[in-house]
């Protein structure tokens, strides 16, 4: 069974996820950071594409100690399974998801990935093939559902989301649109892609709530079934 699908993501309040140069930029405060923190130390496991890894080398660990205690007693790994989508094997060996936290790295390649990539990252982490010039997200949600993952926190970036979300593969959007404008016809926005043209193929989403945080909005969206 595929694990409940959750994208979480900071915008500014003209939709964009970073500069144009694809740099990480701070878009909400301190209680916004925490909600993410909770939100990370609840899940089972967190993804984001090697664009992310590439530009902003998260570790995508729990930063609140008292959080990762609570996982700790509840007998899980301090941190949740850290999963990158990275078809070339290009996710780099000496990256702080590998040097800080000590959860589960999963890096899922397609059938393109050089073997030596591969193997060299296999020290490190579990490497999974799915797929064949792409990674398959339909194929990584079923062996997340295999590997016990009920609940999946995405974090982006904005090709990764645009392939879940076209693909009808999320459940839940958590946007944080935080007070600033960052613009930039180049810059990242929440789904690039592709787009659509046909309206019946935009995905429909229903407001579930929406809560005031730092100078900014969190909006909560479930898709419409
Ligand atoms: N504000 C926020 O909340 C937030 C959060 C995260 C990221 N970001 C920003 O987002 C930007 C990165 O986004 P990005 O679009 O460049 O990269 P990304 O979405 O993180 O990663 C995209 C890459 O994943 C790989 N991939 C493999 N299979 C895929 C599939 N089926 N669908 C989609 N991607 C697949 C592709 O590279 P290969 O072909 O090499 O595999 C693709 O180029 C950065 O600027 C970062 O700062 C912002």
């Amino acid at each position: 069974m595929h694990p409940y699908v959750i994208i979480n993501a900071a915008i500014s309040a003209d939709g964009k996820l970073a500069t144009k140069e694809r740099k990480q930029t701070k878009i909400s405060g301190t209680d916004d950071f925490f909600r993410v923190d909770a939100l990370r130390a609840q899940s089972d496991a967190i993804m984001v594409g090697i664009g992310t890894v590439l530009s902003d080398d998260p570790s995508l660990r729990v930063k609140s100690e008292e959080y990762a205690a609570e996982r700790r007693a509840s007998g899980k790994d301090p941190h949740p399974m850290r999963i990158v989508i990275d078809s070339m094997a290009r996710m780099p060996a000496d990256g702080d998801m590998f040097k800080k936290g000590l959860g589960r790295v999963v890096i899922f390649v397609s059938e393109k990935a050089p073997k030596d990539r591969c193997d060299a990252l296999r020290e490190k982490a579990a490497v999974i093939c799915a797929g064949k010039d792409s990674v398959d997200l339909g194929l990584v949600l079923d062996e997340l559902g295999t590997l016990g993952v009920k609940q999946l926190m995405v974090e982006g970036g904005a090709t990764l989301l645009w392939s879940l979300l076209s693909s009808g593969l999320f459940d839940e959007i958590r946007t944080y649109i935080g007070a600033l404008i960052i613009g930039g016809k180049d810059a990242p926005t929440l789904a690039d892609g592709e787009g659509f043209t046909n309206p019946d193929e935009f995905p429909r989403l229903t407001l579930k709530n929406i809560e005031r945080i730092d100078d900014g909005v969190l909006l909560t969206w479930m898709k419409k079934t």
